[in-house]
């Protein structure tokens, strides 16, 4: 059974990390595709290339994992994707209201089942607004996020060209 773990990915933290490693021991091939979400518009610290790029580094190691991107509904993603399960993680309480309409949204419009995987709770305060906003003032995000991401916020503040908002 394939799966596809959708999200903004701006960047990939430590706790998507463990929701992926899980998900990858759990399914024959997982898919990890950047998409847009309507709610961050236009809020993003990371093109969508860069986020590609970061996310194909820090999932090299990880044989059943690939990287893609889409730009509208995941529900024809997965449709265009020969179906397969969704997997969304959850950190905390505060997630599941958020993530069980948009999985009952994606059963009403495509019949595509959600699972959702707990990340581990060193993890449930780790969020990617939190660690774009702990790098932009030099903080050490070195573990919130793996090394390609925590490299990337480094040289973005560095140059100086961040800019912050969203959330996740
Ligand atoms: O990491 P995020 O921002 O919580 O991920 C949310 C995402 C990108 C998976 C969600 O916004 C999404 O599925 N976007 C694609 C458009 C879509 O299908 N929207 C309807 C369900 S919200």
């Amino acid at each position: 059974m394939n799966a596809v773990f959708p999200g903004s990915f701006d960047p990939i933290t430590n706790g998507h990390m463990d929701v992926l490693t899980r998900a990858s021991k759990i399914f024959d091939h997982v898919t990890v595709t950047v998409m847009h979400n309507a709610r961050k518009q236009g809020r993003h610290l990371f093109t969508l290339e860069e986020r590609l790029e970061i996310l194909r580094a820090d999932t090299a190691h990880l044989s059943n994992v690939s990287v893609d991107s889409f730009g509208g509904l995941l529900v024809n993603y997965m449709q265009q994707q020969g179906k397969g399960i969704i997997v969304r993680g959850l950190r905390a309480v505060s997630d599941y209201e958020y993530e069980l309409q948009i999985a009952h949204l994606n059963r009403q419009l495509g019949e595509v089942e959600t699972v959702f995987i707990m990340a581990a709770t060193r993890w449930s305060y780790v969020s990617s607004s939190m660690a774009r906003e702990i790098a932009s003032y030099q903080g050490d995000i070195g573990s919130m996020v793996p090394p390609a991401s925590a490299a990337a916020l480094r040289l973005k503040f560095a140059e100086g060209a961040g800019q912050m908002g969203g959330q996740d």
